[in-house]
């Protein structure tokens, strides 16, 4: 499979001198740009902007969001609605089907005294256990039901959603309203647009069941980066997309990310050419990441190395693949690569080196990483 016209279009991020490869950097002016740039196009539409903060974990670039005008964050775990509001977040949604037990249970009660919290559920034994879980307590999250609008991951069905928002009042929570991500538009270019409407027509079917059921919601919330614009009407309230902050190649092919303003890359180092046509790089799987989508080729794109595969990625070792017309880089050459997924390489970095007009500012630690529950 060969690479993409839009990989080729892509703008890797200044890379700053002096680095000790593999590093994550991050240029600043162009989150500012990515964050600019959907908080408009949202505020356009009248739709609310909650961002998701698995991408970045870190109340660093939360901060950013909100100041623009985000409503809030939205996370997976527990562990990064407290990473935030330590940082200063008032406003977290945990759109997940938390399952409330143990430790769980308690953290939960804690996050409730101290943000304006909201919490995932989609099914009647999920509500059930929230609301005991949260039994007594003074502070009492906000419950939003998930469907599901063909990603086939968690949510429930619009015609089941009466049944749970009916277990939702007796666990004696208040019920918010809906979500869905509309996951499935990861499964290629040509699904986006289909996605982003599954996600209107089945939040609408759900919000017609609830009606008929007598149930008032207030929030009707979406969300995926490539979804995030398309979807943005009637009967939607709220975007949630995560990955549009730094952008990857993976969003590039799909469309929900400028390639001129990709903010994040792995800085490598070129350490072998032993083998002809080829070379290595010291970034391997614990820095890009495995992910790959099936309709893309490769690990990643390096904007230096036009037409260049990163054939396969060992712990610590990323192999190249040249065209037989491109001079060969030399070792010691130090490269950015856009990874395929962004957000499992911020995962495996503990700091990220941000940099203005590309030169290195400050180190960004990635406050919740490894806070994977
Ligand atoms: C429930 C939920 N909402 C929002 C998002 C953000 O989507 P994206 O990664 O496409 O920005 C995700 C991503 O996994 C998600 O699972």
């Amino acid at each position: 499979m060969p690479l993409t016209d839009l990989d080729g279009s892509i703008v890797a991020p200044r890379l700053p001198h002096g680095l000790d490869t593999p590093e994550v950097v991050v240029d600043l002016d162009r989150v500012d740009a990515n964050i600019a740039r959907m908080q408009a196009l949202l505020d356009n539409r009248g739709v609310a902007l909650r961002p998701h903060a698995k991408t970045h974990k870190s109340p660093f670039f939360a901060r950013r969001q909100l100041a623009a005008g985000a409503v809030g964050m939205t996370v997976a775990v527990l562990g990064e609605a407290e990473v935030l509001a330590d940082g200063g977040a008032e406003d977290v949604f945990v759109a997940y089907p938390v399952w409330a037990v143990g430790e769980k249970a308690r953290r939960l009660r804690a996050l409730a005294g101290r943000v304006q919290l909201s919490v995932g559920v989609d099914s009647v034994e999920g509500a059930a256990q929230l609301g005991r879980a949260l039994a007594g307590a003074a502070d009492r999250p906000e419950v939003l039901i998930e469907v599901d609008s063909g990603e086939g991951r968690t949510g429930t069905s619009p015609d089941r959603v009466a049944e749970v928002a009916r277990a939702v009042a007796d666990a004696r929570l208040p019920l918010a309203g809906v979500f869905t991500h509309g996951g499935h538009a990861y499964r290629g270019p040509e699904r986006v647009s289909g996605a982003a409407r599954d996600e209107q027509s089945t939040l609408a079917a759900a919000l017609a069941a609830l009606d008929a059921a007598d149930f008032e919601v207030r929030v009707v919330s979406a969300g995926s980066t490539p979804t995030a614009v398309d979807a943005s009407a009637q009967p939607i309230t709220e975007e949630r997309p995560g990955t549009y902050v730094f952008g990857d190649r993976q969003q590039v092919n799909l469309r929900g990310s400028d390639p001129a303003t990709v903010a994040l890359a792995v800085a490598a180092t070129v350490v072998s050419t032993a083998v002809p046509g080829g070379c290595v790089l010291d970034a391997g799987a614990k820095a890009l990441a495995k992910d790959k989508p099936g309709w893309l080729d490769g690990h990643g794109v390096i904007p230096a190395l036009p037409g260049a595969t990163i054939t396969s990625v060992y712990d610590h070792h990323a192999v190249v693949s040249l065209p037989d017309d491109l001079p060969p880089p030399a070792v010691g050459d130090v490269v950015a690569v856009v990874p395929n997924h962004v957000c499992p390489v911020v995962n495996l970095t503990d700091e990220l080196v941000v940099t203005r007009d590309g030169a290195a500012v400050q180190r960004v630690p990635v406050a919740a990483r490894g806070r994977t529950s």
